[in-house]
């Protein structure tokens, strides 16, 4: 709030284009220096003066309320006038932030594949979609929610024929993608030695394809038995969707793409498939029909652009999904920027990097396999442990237990880069102290935990606010927690500018640390009416900001742990 507002009236002094000064403002290595600076060495050229006569004309000229600008050589620093900052601040507190435009962003998240494991990329794309379309939604624009679940391809041949010849009704239902899976791996293990498998599930598929009655029973049968379990994980996740539209939801939808490229003279024949050629971009082409005639995973993905697009109204069409899939999105936006859809520009990739559990790699078809849920087991069960060592006594220790293990997973994966790799130790993520999600959810149950103290024990006399500013006077710690409370706003719009909810978990643990130290250096519950009353509106200021942040995250926070 504080450096958006300074290099505002820098960029109107200087007559540069708005945002511009901004960037450029630095944090003085000393707070007592000031709360911002501004370096005039790269103004010297251009104004064709010493960056030391610059520093003091600005300072002369520069008026904004609340802040004292001062030339120190070649910087310009700033300092906040600390009472009316504090003043606007907290005035200014309650105030929904408003940086969206309003605009409807259709967002591709999780998707998982049918009859296969919920995979630790898919859990990514989750947690990493919701964040974001929270984010959104706070900004006030439209997000709207897409699960572009796998549920159609040549797997289901295979699916179907391995259930004809070794499944079991029974297992199938008593754990529908542990047995899915066993039978895939073992149509997998077999089919060397017996090629008749290939052949039946090929012909499995044609029928699928050509809407043979029994196996589109057994792939409906299949996809209600994945689903059934997916919702699980998303209702533990704290997950939901605007639309669970299947890649099958496309499959009539196809055809009038596919007739587009071939009447706009895009697609070729390559090996007997069909493709459009992307040399032109050097890139391989991009595969339409197969051979057989039948459709593949761009060619869904095309028609899935098109309706979201003309169907849903997207002005701007993300996917999350990991970044192993960056070619295929470059090849189908770059296929649809041939067919002329302008819009093309308004859709991108959200990739993510892999995500180990304790260097393990999660994998569908053999080797070691983890499952997602057991780790959202195992998580709550640490997270139990804990509790019950730290406070035997709290009520409702399931339901905090569950918060605190998922919480720990969402923030374990969102306070990193989501374009790194993350090697994921569940052992450090539901512990209470470092960057964890824990540490975050604690700290906001200890502010509730002192307002609590604080409403049960008010003082007669107390001064208002207003008053109470007047008299306060600002240690480092209370100041700096203050500051770093104006911030929301300013965060949101830098983590939806590089669609990136690290920056709101790193908000949330700056604020948990400062919080801290506030609330070490200074006694909330002290008997000086002025103090109270702003240490009182400081913590109910940051418990509000704490539980914000988790919220967008989609992490819960208890109010006792
Ligand atoms: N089901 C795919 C997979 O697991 C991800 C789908 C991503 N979304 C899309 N529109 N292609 O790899």
């Amino acid at each position: 709030m504080v450096l958006s507002q300074i290099g505002a009236a820098l960029d109107t002094l200087l007559e540069w284009e708005q945002g511009t000064a901004e960037p450029m403002l630095e944090l003085p290595p000393d707070p007592g220096l000031g709360d911002a600076a501004f370096p005039c060495f790269s103004l010297a050229k251009t104004l064709r003066k010493a960056p030391q006569q610059i520093a003091a004309e600005l300072a002369r000229r520069f008026a904004l309320e609340g802040v004292e600008a001062e030339a120190a050589g070649p910087y310009l620093n700033f300092r906040l006038n600390r009472a009316a900052y504090a003043a606007a601040l907290l005035r200014e507190a309650e105030k929904q932030p408003r940086c969206g435009t309003g605009e409807t962003v259709v967002i591709d998240m999780s998707s998982p594949n049918i009859a296969k494991p919920f995979g630790v990329g898919h859990l990514r794309s989750t947690v990493i979609g919701a964040a974001l379309y929270r984010m959104y939604a706070e900004a006030g624009d439209r997000p709207i929610s897409v699960n572009h679940i796998g549920d159609w391809g040549t797997q289901f041949g295979k699916q179907i024929t391995a259930y004809k010849r070794w499944g079991s009704e029974k297992k199938l239902n008593a754990a529908p993608i542990r047995e899915s899976l066993d039978l895939y791996v073992k149509f997998h293990d077999e089919a060397p030695d017996d090629p008749s498998l290939e052949t039946e599930a090929r012909e499995w598929f044609r029928k699928l394809e050509d809407g043979d009655e029994e196996a589109l029973r057994l792939w409906r049968y299949f996809v209600d038995v994945s689903l059934a379990e997916f919702d699980r994980m998303y209702e533990r996740l704290g997950v939901s969707f605007d639309k669970v539209l299947g890649e099958s939801f496309y499959n009539d939808k196809m055809g009038k793409v596919v007739d587009e490229l071939r009447e706009r003279g895009l697609l070729e024949e390559s090996d007997g498939a069909q493709v459009v050629r992307l040399d032109d971009q050097d890139m391989p082409p991009c595969l339409i029909l197969k051979s057989d005639g039948t459709t593949i995973y761009p060619t869904r993905d095309l028609a899935t652009a098109v309706y979201r697009h003309d169907q849903l109204g997207a002005q701007k069409l993300l996917y999350v999904v990991g970044a192993e899939q960056t070619l295929h999105f470059r090849q189908v936006f770059a296929v649809l920027r041939k067919m002329e859809r302008k819009w093309a520009d308004d859709c991108k990739h959200i990739p993510f990097g892999l995500m180990k559990f304790e260097g393990k790699k999660m994998s569908t078809r053999r080797g070691k396999v983890v499952f997602l849920e057991e780790v959202l087991d195992e998580a709550a069960a640490r997270a139990s442990a804990i509790i019950e060592q730290k406070n035997p006594q709290l009520q409702d220790r399931k339901a905090v237990a569950e918060a605190i293990g998922i919480g720990a997973i969402i923030f374990g994966d969102l306070k990193n880069n989501r374009i790194g790799e993350i090697d994921f130790s569940l052992e450090e993520a539901v512990q209470f102290e470092g960057e964890t999600g824990p540490y975050v959810q604690y700290t906001h149950a200890r502010a509730c935990s002192v307002l609590r103290k604080v409403s049960a024990d008010s003082l007669t006399d107390a001064p208002t606010l207003p008053e109470a500013l007047a008299k306060y006077s600002w240690d480092e710690a209370s100041w700096e927690l203050l500051k770093r409370l104006g911030d929301h706003e300013e965060e949101l719009r830098r983590g939806l500018r590089r669609h990136e909810p690290s920056v709101l978990a790193r908000y949330a643990l700056d604020l948990a640390k400062l919080f801290n130290r506030f609330y070490h250096h200074n006694k909330v519950l002290t008997d000086i009416g002025h103090e109270r009353t702003v240490r009182a509106e400081l913590t109910r200021l940051a418990a509000l900001r704490l539980r914000r942040s988790l919220d967008l995250l989609g992490i819960r926070s208890p109010e006792e742990i």
